[in-house]
């Protein structure tokens, strides 16, 4: 029953979008405070020096955070976001395939935070982001989930999001991509010994299986970007 209730809601939420609705928030001083209480329940979480460096790069100032994968089984990102730019000024602009992310985020946040429910690659394609030239953007493709074992569509589908938003980003934006561990050992500490193994099956036969390795791929040898840092996650800047 439930089941039919998220599919139903799904195809009637599909391409629209909330606003938050929290008004009063706490304003954080520094990154550190921020990343330090989101992550209180899990300090040695592997996500934190990329989420940490990419949101410092912001400089305690305006950031217009676009983020596919909405809070749901992951780090609840887009609160960390919302933190943000509540304490420092911008936006967020999330999507979700699922309506149910949109829906129990729109009470956690500000109304800093545009939630949608569109297939990711759309939403990047139609987003408009012109009225923010000016402003400094930090993009975290965190969509669908890595099938450790066939991990090729989650690769595409992260290189097509890729391919969506690069043509709308200027020099020193910002983007980092979830689940794109740097080698096996980082891959084994954070998804344990089965996934590990199918990891270093499919490198054998030339998959390197993580969500943004074809985007790796794609800007490792390239003067237009530097990677910052490559560990579990992928974080680089258009230079
Ligand atoms: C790992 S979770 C996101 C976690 C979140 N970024 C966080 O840190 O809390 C992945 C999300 O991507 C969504 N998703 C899967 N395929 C998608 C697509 N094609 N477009 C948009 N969202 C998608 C799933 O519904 C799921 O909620």
């Amino acid at each position: 029953m439930k089941k039919i209730i998220n599919l139903l809601k799904n195809k009637f939420y599909r391409n629209r979008f909330n606003i938050g609705l929290l008004n009063k928030k706490k304003k954080y001083y520094s990154v550190d405070s921020l990343i330090s209480e989101h992550f209180k329940d899990n300090p040695e979480h592997p996500c934190i020096v990329t989420l940490k460096k990419a949101l410092e790069l912001g400089n305690k100032k305006s950031l217009i955070i676009i983020e596919t994968g909405s809070s749901a089984w992951g780090t609840n990102s887009t609160v960390l976001f919302d933190n943000y730019v509540n304490s420092w000024g911008g936006y967020v602009y999330s999507t979700d395939i699922r309506a149910k992310p949109m829906l129990d985020l729109k009470n956690k946040v500000t109304n800093k935070t545009f939630l949608y429910c569109q297939d990711s690659v759309k939403f990047l394609k139609e987003l408009n982001l012109s009225n923010f030239e000016k402003y400094k953007k930090l993009v975290y493709l965190d969509s669908m989930d890595v099938n450790w074992e066939k991990p090729v569509e989650s690769m595409i589908h992260c290189l097509r999001e890729y391919l969506a938003i690069i043509p709308k980003l200027n020099k020193h934006d910002l983007i980092l991509i979830d689940d794109t561990p740097k080698n096996l050992d980082i891959l084994k500490k954070v998804q344990g010994i089965k996934n590990s193994e199918y990891f270093k099956k499919n490198i054998k036969i030339g998959i390197h299986g993580g969500k943004g390795s074809l985007v790796r791929d794609l800007i490792f040898d390239s003067k237009n970007f530097e990677i910052l840092i490559n560990e579990y996650q992928l974080l680089f800047q258009i230079k």
